[in-house]
């Protein structure tokens, strides 16, 4: 990624919509069709729609979170919208782009469940002739891709690990390395962030990997090269986020630990989800002592661990802010004029333009600030 990520400013935010309900835009579940919901905003009354949003699942709060600030953001600027599931299934998000197209959609985004099958979603799009943006997630492997938006994801892991190395001391350490899906390109941009800050702090002995060899291999390696990284993750990745794999695969993991790898731990763990499921396990073994645990996302689960001590520090990636850059670029695309970008990010076969965000760690010492302050979230609903 070309580093030209943004700062969040308040005119970023003035879009910024509040509260969670379902909104009457949103499109079905999941279905093949992309189901339900009848489009709605500023529209001809006709069934079509101008702008499609395909998000990978209804099973993690951030993805409902887009969906109510897309439909009400877009409806508020007078676009005709639609919001529909892929619920982790690629053909289903391939079905949904099908009928977003058929119903006029002129701007397809798309946070894609797999990022590399994705790019067929992306090929039917550009048939019709519609504007295809990657929300969230870049679409691998495709020239026909034509805007990304979405947060800095090496800042992400390394917010992670800056702050793992803040919390440890002294040497020899127990470290536990878990990581995102492998359909998920952010995946390996947020472990390549961590692994820059902590690979030094590996090689110097302050922390000890120890639950993947290739890892272990490769301490002496500040710049992993994509095999590298496809190594380290065949070991740590959780498939498609799921949050029972990576409960499953920290208990596989603490069974397989000699007494001596437990203690005063450290966690890298991706997000919030997988977080919160790898602590429960940690918490349920008596030989774990203390541990440290990264996420990502603010979800409001992860906040009440943060509050309860559960989990250490989560990273805020304003989806309010995200929502409003993407629903910007389609502003500029519909209104015929070249959206802002502020820089490319590759996404192995093109420089996508982009504009990329910037992510700001939350503890138990700022959420207050950062999240209830801002708005983002009401003091009563981390209680
Ligand atoms: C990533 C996304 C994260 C997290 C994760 C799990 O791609 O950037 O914010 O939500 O997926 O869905």
């Amino acid at each position: 990624m070309k580093k030209f990520a943004r700062i969040l400013t308040a005119s970023l935010l003035v879009l910024s919509i509040a509260g969670c309900s379902t909104p009457a835009s949103s499109g079905g579940g999941g279905t093949p069709t992309g189901g339900g919901g009848a489009p709605s905003g500023g529209g001809s009354g006709d069934g079509t729609v101008q702008v499609g949003i395909v998000l990978p699942t209804k099973d993690e709060p951030r993805w409902m979170q887009d969906q109510t600030r897309f439909s009400e953001g877009l409806t508020q600027a007078g676009f005709t919208n639609q919001v529909s599931f892929s619920q982790g299934d690629s053909g289903i998000e391939r079905s949904n782009v099908e009928t977003l197209v058929q119903k006029g959609a002129k701007v397809i985004i798309i946070c894609p469940q797999d990022g590399n099958a994705a790019a067929a979603a992306v090929e039917v799009a550009k048939e019709s002739g519609a504007t295809v943006i990657a929300y969230d997630r870049v679409i691998t492997n495709t020239d026909k891709l034509d805007y990304f938006v979405g947060f800095d994801s090496e800042n992400v892991g390394k917010a992670q690990a800056d702050y793992l190395i803040s919390q440890t001391t002294g040497a020899g350490n127990p470290l536990y390395l878990y990581a995102g899906s492998v359909s998920d390109e952010n995946a390996f941009n947020f472990f390549n962030g961590a692994w820059k800050e902590l690979q030094p702090k590996i090689a110097d002995g302050t922390y000890v990997i120890v639950n993947s060899s290739e890892a272990t291999a490769l301490s002496d390696k500040n710049e992993l090269a994509r095999e590298d990284l496809a190594k380290i993750l065949g070991q740590i990745s959780i498939q498609n986020w799921d949050l029972g794999l990576a409960k499953g695969k920290a208990e596989t993991d603490l069974i397989g630990a000699p007494v001596s790898s437990k203690g005063n731990v450290f966690i890298l763990a991706p997000n919030d989800g997988t977080a919160r499921n790898i602590a429960d396990a940690f918490a349920a073994d008596s030989d774990i002592l203390s541990y440290k645990i990264t996420g990502q996302d603010v979800e409001i689960p992860s906040i009440q661990y943060i509050i309860q001590g559960k989990q250490s520090m989560s990273v805020f990636k304003d989806t309010r802010a995200l929502t409003n850059a993407a629903i910007q670029m389609a502003t500029d695309i519909l209104g015929g004029n070249t959206p802002t970008t502020t820089g490319t990010v590759n996404n192995g076969a093109i420089e996508v333009p982009s504009d990329v965000l910037e992510v700001q760690t939350v503890t138990v010492d700022n959420y207050k600030e950062i999240l209830v302050d801002s708005g983002y979230y009401q003091e009563d609903q981390l209680k």
